[in-house]
C-alpha cells in the first residue's frame, strides 16, 4: 500500500465510523416499480447507504398504489408498519389519527422546512401541527403526451381544445394508429376522468365537484358533458387496454404505436428511462382545456413511529435526505415531477419540467391549483373508491347514460362521506 493509498484508506474510515456507529435500517413501502420509476426510486436508496444506513425495499408493483395502500393496512395490524410508506393527502391524517405515525419536527425545524416547502404542501403533511411526512415531489396530473413523428404521419395538430383533441384522435384512427393509448383500470380510468372534468367544468368547478362534493356541480349539466366526453374517448383506445399497465400504455406511445396518452408525469419517467427527449421526441401538453391550470399530486413518505434507536436515527436521516437539494434534483429528473423546494434550481430540468413549474407557480396565485382526486389528494381514500367505481362503471358499458353516471357519481359520494 502506497502513502497516498494509506492516506485515503484513513481518510474513508475517519469519514465512516461515525456513520457505522449509527447505522440503523429503514424500510420504505412504494409503489415505483416501473423501469423509469425505479432508476427515480434507486436515486434515494443509494443516498440513504451513502450515509451508512441499510435500505429494505418494500416495493408493492400496481399503479396509483391501491395494492400498496392494502398491504399497508395489513402490516400496520400486525404491528409492524414500515419505517417510511408512501401515503399521500387526507390520508395521512387519518394514519395520524390513529397514533402510528413519528413526529419528524427536529429534521423540519433544522432544515428550515417551513420556509423552503409551499404552505399548501406543508399544511398536508402535517398532523395537528406536526410534521409526519416529508414530501418528496409534486407531479401534474393533467397532461398529454404525444408522439409528434406519428402526428406528422397522421397529418394530426397537437391538440389545445377538447374538440381538437378529437379531431386529432380522429386523424390518427384514419391513418391506422392508436389514437390513445390507455390501460382499463379504475385508477387510469379516473385520471382521464378528472383531466376531462377540469377542462369542462374548469378549476372552480373542478374544485366544487370533488374538493367541496357539491351535490348540484356533481349533478349538473357540465358534469353530465364530462361524462359524455368520456364515452366519447372511449371510442379512441384499443381492445386490447383493459388490465394494462400505465406504462405499457406509454411504452404504446414510444414505439410510434400510438399518437397520444393522457397521464400524469410519472409518464415522463418511462420516456426517460428510453433516452427520448422533451420537445424532439416526445411532446408534453397540458391537457386540452386545462393551460395554466395544475392538478397535484404530491408524493410524500409518512413515518412511522419505531422502538430502535439506530432505526429510528436512519428514519430521520432518510427524512432529511428527501428534502436535499441533491435529492430533489437526482430523483425528479428520473420520476417526471418537479422538486417541492420552492428554492430549487431548475436549469437541469427539461422543457415539460420547467413549464410545469412556472404552471405550478402560476396556478397557485390565481385558483387554478387544484388537488388530485384520483391520486389521493382531493377527498378520503372512500370518496376515492366511490368514483372510482362509478368512472370505471360508467367507461366499460357501453350503454353507460352520461346523466345517469352524474347521479350515480353524487350518490356514491354521499354514501361514504
Ligand atoms: C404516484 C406516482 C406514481 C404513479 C404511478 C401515482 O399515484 O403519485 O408516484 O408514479 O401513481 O404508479
Amino acid at each position: 500500500m502506497n502513502a497516498f493509498s494509506r492516506l485515503t484508506t484513513a481518510v474513508s474510515l475517519a469519514y465512516l465510523l461515525p456513520l457505522v456507529a449509527h447505522a440503523g435500517e429503514v424500510e420504505v413501502l412504494h409503489w415505483w416499480t416501473s423501469g423509469g420509476e425505479k432508476r427515480a426510486a434507486d436515486t434515494l436508496q443509494q443516498l440513504v447507504e451513502e450515509k451508512g444506513h441499510s435500505w429494505k425495499d418494500f416495493a408493492v408493483a400496481g399503479g396509483g398504489g391501491e395494492a400498496a395502500m392494502t398491504v399497508l393496512k395489513t402490516r400496520a395490524v400486525s404491528g409492524k408498519p414500515p419505517a417510511a410508506a408512501q401515503i399521500k393527502g387526507p390520508d395521512i391524517q387519518e394514519w395520524g389519527e390513529l397514533g402510528l405515525l413519528t413526529d419528524l419536527n427536529g429534521v423540519a425545524e433544522q432544515q428550515g422546512w417551513d420556509e423552503l416547502l409551499p404552505e399548501q404542501v406543508a399544511r398536508v403533511m402535517k398532523y395537528e401541527g406536526d410534521y409526519v411526512a416529508v414530501p418528496v415531489n409534486v407531479h401534474r396530473v393533467n397532461w398529454l403526451w404525444i408522439n409528434p413523428q406519428v402526428f406528422a404521419e397522421a397529418g394530426a395538430t397537437a391538440p389545445t381544445t377538447l374538440d381538437e383533441f378529437f379531431a386529432a384522435a380522429e386523424k390518427l384512427k384514419a391513418a391506422g394508429f392508436i389514437p390513445l393509448a390507455h390501460g382499463g383500470q379504475p385508477w387510469q380510468d379516473s385520471t382521464v376522468f378528472e383531466d376531462l372534468v377540469f377542462s369542462v367544468l374548469g378549476a372552480e368547478g373542478f374544485h366544487k365537484a370533488f374538493v367541496e362534493q357539491d351535490e348540484a356541480t356533481l349533478t349538473g349539466p357540465k358534469m353530465v358533458e364530462a361524462f359524455a366526453a368520456l364515452k366519447r374517448l372511449r371510442g379512441y383506445i384499443d381492445a386490447n387496454a383493459a388490465g394494462r399497465d400505465w406504462n405499457a400504455a406509454t411504452g404504446l406511445v414510444i414505439n410510434g404505436k400510438a399518437g397520444m396518452q393522457v397521464m400524469g408525469d410519472w409518464a415522463k419517467s418511462e420516456w426517460s428511462a428510453a433516452g427520448k427527449v422533451a420537445g424532439k421526441d416526445y411532446q408534453c401538453l397540458p391537457f386540452p382545456g386545462t393551460q395554466g391550470s395544475f392538478a397535484y399530486n404530491i408524493d410524500s413518505l409518512a413515518m412511522f413511529r419505531l422502538s430502535d434507536e439506530d432505526n429510528r436515527k436512519a428514519q430521520a436521516d432518510l427524512a432529511e435526505t428527501v428534502m436535499s437539494p441533491q435529492f430533489q434534483a437526482f430523483f425528479n429528473l428520473n420520476k417526471g415531477s418537479i422538486p417541492v423546494r420552492l428554492d430549487q434550481d431548475m436549469s437541469a430540468f427539461d422543457a415539460c419540467a420547467q413549464s410545469s413549474m412556472a404552471d405550478f407557480k402560476e396556478a397557485a396565485g390565481n385558483g387554478g391549483l387544484q388537488p388530485s382526486l384520483a391520486h389521493g389528494m382531493a377527498a378520503s381514500s372512500y370518496v376515492q373508491g366511490a368514483v372510482f367505481d362509478v368512472v370505471t362503471n360508467f367507461f366499460n358499458d357501453p350503454q353507460g347514460d352520461p346523466q345517469r353516471a352524474a347521479q350515480q357519481l353524487a350518490a356514491a359520494i354521499k354514501a361514504v362521506q
